[in-house]
């Protein structure tokens, strides 16, 4: 029987869409570097997403780059053509057979591609300016008619998440990529209408967000989930601050969507630069949303405890990532009781018992400290 003190994280929820979830708890984009060689979902993808897709509501996928100068990782899985979509829906039949919601998260890289997997080692992002770090590539700046057309990718992958069975698409605008890449003024230099002042920068995001809305529309017969991620702030100069992001998810509140996922490594981060607030950053971001648009958090959450207490932020829903890794069964613990048995650190003997495809397996192994018990 659950133990009452963490029943919150068990209560249904229902987006403004009419779609509803079953608990709180959702599963964190994570990239498994894992794909077949032709982009396809391969055999170790799946079993790792079926282990993880019981106790969860929603699983994220890792990202799917629409366009095949946007991939960022090797063993990434295609999403950029048609010829994709039956890979595209045996993982999404794969999530909603152990029962929970399938988002498919949708990306492209710009200047984080590494050169040698960018098609003829062409590295693109709003201008040409190098992320910060030795060695980093020099990018082309996109030409408009690219920018253009890099939107409606967005809008063809949305179409084919909708024809693949997919209950929703997240916008991958956090963590450094193309997406951001145009919000931030470290990145996007520009003088025409996709950059110069913060409403320029904001113009790409806005406009991917538009297109894969009017794709929904015009393709999904059922209710169907849009997402929007992002990531706060920057740490470099030029870089996105606190007060930008609040024009940002300001914008983002307005437009219908059904979810903001605040992506932070830990869930309790306050802002470092543009407001005067000793809040958290999450606790800021969901007083300044209201009941405009749901909002999911992150980062860090590991026990019943940090979960219970995450909630208490306001927030209606919470993401796991590398607890989710660690232990599969983390849910149905609670359901259970069980709470206690919760395991918070890598057992490095179980790759086969936690189907963990070997490439990430291997990944964690090699980047200690970035997986607790690594
Ligand atoms: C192995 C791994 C891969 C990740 N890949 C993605 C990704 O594809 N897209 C994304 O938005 N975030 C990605 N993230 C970030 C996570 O979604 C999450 O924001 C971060 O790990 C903090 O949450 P956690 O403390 O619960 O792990 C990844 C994280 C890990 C550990």
């Amino acid at each position: 029987m659950i133990n009452q003190k963490y029943a919150p994280l068990l209560e249904p929820f229902e987006f403004q869409n009419g779609i509803s979830l079953k608990n709180r708890v959702v599963m964190a984009p994570m990239t498994n570097y894992s794909s077949n060689e032709d982009g396809t979902v391969s055999d170790a993808e799946v079993a790792y997403y079926v282990r993880r897709s019981k106790g969860v509501s929603m699983v994220i996928t890792a990202c799917t780059y629409v366009t095949p100068n946007g991939q960022g990782f090797p063993g990434e899985f295609a999403g950029h053509t048609d010829e994709m979509i039956p890979s595209l829906r045996r993982l999404a039949t794969a999530i909603k057979s152990e029962g929970a919601k399938a988002i498919l998260q949708i990306f492209h890289a710009g200047r984080q591609v590494p050169k040698d997997i960018a098609p003829n080692g062409d590295v693109v992002s709003a201008s040409d300016v190098p992320s910060e770090g030795e060695g980093k590539p020099v990018p082309r700046a996109l030409t408009e008619t690219e920018v253009e057309s890099i939107i409606r990718d967005f809008g063809e992958t949305t179409r084919r998440a909708i024809e693949a069975g997919y209950d929703g698409v997240e916008i991958h605008g956090a963590n450094t990529y193309l997406i951001q890449q145009f919000f931030s003024p470290h990145s996007n230099r520009r003088t025409d209408r996709f950059g110069g002042s913060l409403e320029k920068r904001m113009t790409f995001p806005l406009a991917v967000v538009d297109e894969v809305q009017r794709v929904v529309k015009e393709h999904a017969k059922e209710p169907f989930i849009i997402g929007y991620r992002f990531s706060p702030e920057e740490p470099e100069t030029p870089g996105i601050t606190m007060a930008d992001t609040m024009v940002l998810i300001d914008r983002l509140a307005n437009k219908n969507l059904d979810y903001l996922h605040v992506s932070l490594m830990d869930f309790w981060s306050t802002p470092k630069r543009g407001v005067e607030d000793s809040r958290s950053r999450i606790e800021i971001i969901q007083d300044a949303v209201g009941d405009r648009v749901a909002v999911i958090g992150v980062g860090s959450i590991y026990s019943a405890e940090d979960a219970r207490k995450a909630l208490t932020s306001g927030i209606p829903l919470i993401g796991l990532g590398r607890e989710l890794l660690i232990d599969p069964e983390w849910v149905q613990k609670i359901e259970q009781g069980r709470e206690d048995e919760i395991v918070t650190e890598l057992d490095i003997n179980k790759q086969e018992e936690l189907e963990m495809p070997t490439p990430l397996w291997q990944r964690i192994l090699k980047n200690p400290g970035w997986v607790p018990g690594v």
